[in-house]
């Protein structure tokens, strides 16, 4: 299949259109056949539970070339794995583990010209959505939900590279509650967050960060992505990455945990204080769209808290779990942890 005719390397983290999309829907107890379609509409009932009470979860996954020319989609029972414990926390249908993975594999396969070139360093993102479709005007779950994947090409989603960035840390605004949803992908949570961002973005900020939505004290996550520091005191180097019940169960965090272990890094996943930011020697975040971003400093009210070298160069561990993640995920370092979930052609 010849490659489909796009600018690779300019890509941004937008929507470009790809051929198909695959849908099942659950109705009467029973999950569908999946349907392709080339349509991008969704004919849903005014009345959908997902319009009015957020019975709505989605996940972002990836697709990519690797060096030897095959096309694989990253850990994607995670994904499944994370979308059926959003469903059972929403009271959703949550679609079977197989069911999932046939999903996004057939939606990769059918829409494979769209996977971006190896060397790009774009990647084919993917995404999957579940949401009730049954009509309801009582507060309650549907009887019918739609799952669907859809795929298009993306660049990187922050444009500055490994250029650190500059981050707000978020007190006023929390996207998620302690005992709420924050650890599954609903789609509220996004809505919740979204003003937040706005006014970081005012102040020349580029991302937030937000604290425990509890007490302020501790670090919780980023819009769209997991906190970590780098703390080096001899010759003892630590991953440390907070633990909370708000925040997303990221399957990159947990990759990049694994790999640091790998590494020789100690890996402490527990509450992370706000004051400990004082701690690091470097800072970054990490998701499947920012990959491993370098932060360059964190602004807490008056005080600001800066890593690499004042901010302006990655440093060498942000550089070398980057590497380390691509290459595994590219297939230039070999996949010891059997991540990779080939597509066939
Ligand atoms: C709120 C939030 N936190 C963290 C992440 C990172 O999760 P993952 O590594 O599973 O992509 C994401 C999504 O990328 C996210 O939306």
């Amino acid at each position: 299949m010849e490659r489909a005719n796009l600018d690779w390397a300019n890509l941004g983290f937008g929507l470009v259109p790809t051929d198909f999309n695959v849908r099942y829907t659950w109705k009467d107890g029973v999950w569908s056949s999946p349907e392709v379609t080339r349509s991008t509409d969704l004919v849903i009932p005014m009345a959908a539970t997902a319009l009015h009470y957020g019975q709505a979860l989605f996940e972002g996954m990836k697709a990519l070339e690797t060096v030897d020319g095959r096309v694989v989609v990253f850990r994607p029972t995670e994904n499944g794995t994370r979308m059926a414990r959003g469903a059972r926390k929403l009271l959703m249908e949550p679609p079977p583990l197989e069911l999932f993975v046939e999903g996004v594999t057939e939606a990769v396969r059918l829409n494979r010209r769209y996977v971006p070139p190896c060397e790009s360093g774009a990647v084919l993102y993917i995404r999957p959505l579940l949401i009730g479709t049954g009509p309801r005007v009582g507060v309650g779950p549907a009887d019918e939900y739609t799952f669907l994947v859809f795929v298009t090409p993306v660049g990187p989603y922050f444009t500055r590279g490994m250029r650190p960035i500059r981050v707000w840390l978020e007190e006023d605004v929390d996207r998620a509650a302690p005992n709420g949803v924050g650890d599954v992908k609903a789609a509220g949570n996004y809505a919740a967050g979204m003003r937040a961002t706005a006014h970081a973005h005012e102040q020349g900020f580029d991302v937030v960060l937000h604290t425990d939505p509890r007490e302020n004290k501790y670090i919780d996550e980023c819009s769209a992505a997991i906190f970590f520091g780098i703390q080096s005191t001899g010759p003892d180097v630590k991953y440390i990455t907070p633990q909370s019940t708000s925040i997303l169960a990221s399957v990159t965090n947990d990759s990049i945990m694994t790999v640091a272990r790998d590494l020789g890094l100690t890996v402490e996943h527990r509450p992370v204080e706000i004051t400990e930011l004082a701690t690091f020697q470097e800072a970054g975040c990490c998701g499947t769209a920012t990959i491993v971003t370098p932060i360059g400093m964190v602004q807490w009210r008056e005080r600001a808290f800066t890593f690499h070298e004042q901010g302006k160069v990655a440093g060498p561990w942000c550089r070398k779990l980057y590497d380390e993640l691509v290459g595994i995920q590219t297939a230039r370092i070999p996949d010891r942890h059997g991540w990779l979930h080939e597509v066939p052609r």
